[in-house]
C-alpha cells in the first residue's frame, strides 16, 4: 500500500493554491509533477556540479560527466537494457521519434509499407508521413474499435512483407488503452519489420522489460516520471542503432574531422551532438530512483483503484460519456457531456483550482474517429486521492448545472 500522505509531502506544488482553492492536479499526462528529490538535484547541479561533459580534464568536468553517466546506467537499469550504448539521452519523445524517422530515409524506398495505430499522438504519426514523402513508402493505418482497442485481425491482414516499420503507443495518452505490444512485436517481427514503441504515456505507470518485449525502439520522456522536462530517452537495439545515420551533425557525435569528411564517434554520442540537457539527465536518473523506491506494482495497483472509483463516480452525471473504455487501461478519463464543449467544463473546473487537459489531446484522428472536437481528460497519478477524484466529480456536475 502507499502512504499518500507522505508521498504527497515531497511534492511542493500540490500545496498551493489555484483561483483560491486546493489545487487538484489532474493532468498528469500532460506532464508530471516533481519531488522534492529530484528539485534538490537539479539545485545541486547548478550550485556545485555545473560544467560540460566529456570536454574537459579539470574536475569539475569529470565530476558532471559522473553523474549524466549514472543517469545513463540508471534508465539502462530501470529498462532492463543490455547495453548501456543502446541508451540515447535525447530532448523527449519528440527528438527520439523524429530521430529515428530520419535515420529510415536512407533505408526505405517506394513501395514499402509503415504500419501506424489508430491511437498515436502526432508525434508518432508526422515524422513517419514526413519519411513518406521523403522516401515515397506508404503509411497504413492499423484501426481501432469503439473500445479504443487496436484490431489485431485488421493488423494481421495489414502485415506483409512489405512492412518496413510498425510504430504504436505502449499507452494512449487520449483514452489510456494498454496496447498489446508485445503481440504486435512478434507479428510484425514474423515478417521482417522493425517496431518502434512510444512509451511515453506507459512509463509513468508499467516499467517496461525492454529485452523481455524485444522491441526495437522504445521512447520516453522524463517529465512524464517527475522528472524536468526537455529530456528524455531512445532505446535502439545496438544493431539497428549502428545501421542508422546521424541525425544531427556537430560537436561530440565525431571521431575526426577535417574539411574533407568526417568520421562518428561511437554509440551513444553518434547520436548526441552538442552539449545535451547535463542537469535534465541527471535529474532524469533521479527522477527513476524516486518512482522505483516507491516501486511500480504499488503505483499501478493504487492507480487502478483511482481509475474505478472514478470512473464509476463519474458515470452518476447524466449525460456523462467516456471515451477510451479497453479492458486494459491506465488512470487516464476523457470524457465530454451532451451538449457542452469540453473546453467549457475545462474552464469552469480550473476555476475550482482543478486541472485537466481539454481538447484533442495531440491525437486528432482519436476525435475524428469519434466525430467530436474534443475531451475533456483527467489523467491521475500516484500522487492523487479519493477526495481529489469527489472534487472533480462536484467540480463536473456543477459545470453541467451552469452550462446546461
Ligand atoms: N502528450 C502530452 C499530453 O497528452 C502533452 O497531454
Amino acid at each position: 500500500m502507499l502512504d499518500v500522505t507522505k508521498i504527497r509531502a515531497d511534492f511542493p506544488i500540490l500545496d498551493r493554491e489555484v483561483n483560491g482553492k486546493p489545487l487538484v492536479y489532474l493532468d498528469n499526462a500532460a506532464t508530471s509533477q516533481t519531488p522534492k528529490h529530484v528539485i534538490d538535484v537539479i539545485v545541486d547541479y547548478y550550485q556545485r556540479l555545473n560544467a560540460n561533459i566529456h570536454r574537459g580534464v579539470h574536475t569539475l568536468s569529470q565530476e558532471a560527466t559522473d553523474a549524466y553517466e549514472q543517469a545513463r546506467l540508471k534508465v539502462q537499469k530501470h529498462f532492463n537494457i543490455a547495453k548501456a550504448h543502446e541508451v540515447i539521452l535525447t530532448s523527449g519523445t519528440t527528438h527520439s521519434i523524429n530521430l529515428v524517422a530520419n535515420g529510415f530515409s536512407s533505408l526505405l524506398g517506394k513501395g514499402d509499407e509503415l504500419l501506424v495505430s489508430a491511437m498515436e499522438h502526432h508525434s508518432n504519426i508526422v515524422p513517419w508521413q514526413m519519411l513518406c514523402e521523403r522516401t515515397g513508402a506508404i503509411l497504413k493505418v492499423i484501426p481501432m474499435n469503439i473500445d479504443g482497442e487496436l484490431v489485431m485481425e485488421a493488423f494481421d491482414q495489414l502485415l506483409s512483407e512489405r512492412t518496413k516499420l510498425v510504430f504504436c503507443n505502449h499507452v494512449s495518452n487520449a483514452l489510456g488503452t494498454i496496447n498489446p505490444i508485445k503481440e504486435i512485436i512478434a507479428k510484425a517481427h514474423e515478417v521482417g519489420a522493425a517496431v518502434l514503441v512510444d512509451g511515453a504515456q506507459a512509463a509513468p505507470h508499467i516499467q517496461a522489460d525492454l529485452q523481455a518485449l524485444d522491441v526495437d525502439f522504445y521512447t520516453i520522456s522524463a517529465h512524464k516520471v517527475c522528472g524536468p522536462t526537455g529530456v528524455g530517452m531512445l532505446y535502439g537495439k545496438e544493431a539497428w542503432l549502428k545501421k542508422l545515420p546521424p541525425y544531427q551533425g556537430g560537436g561530440e557525435m565525431i571521431a575526426e574531422v577535417t574539411f574533407d569528411k568526417a568520421t562518428y564517434a561511437e554509440l551513444p554520442h553518434k547520436f548526441e551532438a552538442g552539449t545535451p540537457n547535463i542537469c535534465g539527465g541527471i535529474a532524469f536518473g533521479a527522477a527513476l530512483d524516486y518512482m522505483n523506491q516507491i516501486g511500480f506494482d504499488a503505483i499501478a495497483t493504487y492507480e487502478h483503484g483511482l481509475l474505478e472509483y472514478a470512473t464509476q463516480e463519474l458515470l452518476k452525471i447524466g449525460g456523462l460519456k467516456i471515451y477510451g473504455t479497453a479492458v486494459e487501461k491506465t488512470a487516464v478519463i476523457s470524457f465530454n457531456i451532451e451538449g457542452i464543449h469540453p473546453y467549457d467544463i475545462g474552464t469552469i473546473l480550473d476555476k475550482l483550482g482543478i486541472a485537466v487537459r481539454t481538447g484533442h489531446h495531440c491525437a486528432q484522428p482519436i476525435m475524428d474517429f469519434y466525430q467530436i472536437p474534443g475531451t475533456v481528460r483527467a489523467s491521475f497519478s500516484f500522487y492523487n486521492t479519493k477526495e481529489e477524484v469527489d472534487v472533480l466529480v462536484a467540480g463536473v456536475a456543477r459545470a453541467k448545472n451552469m452550462l446546461l
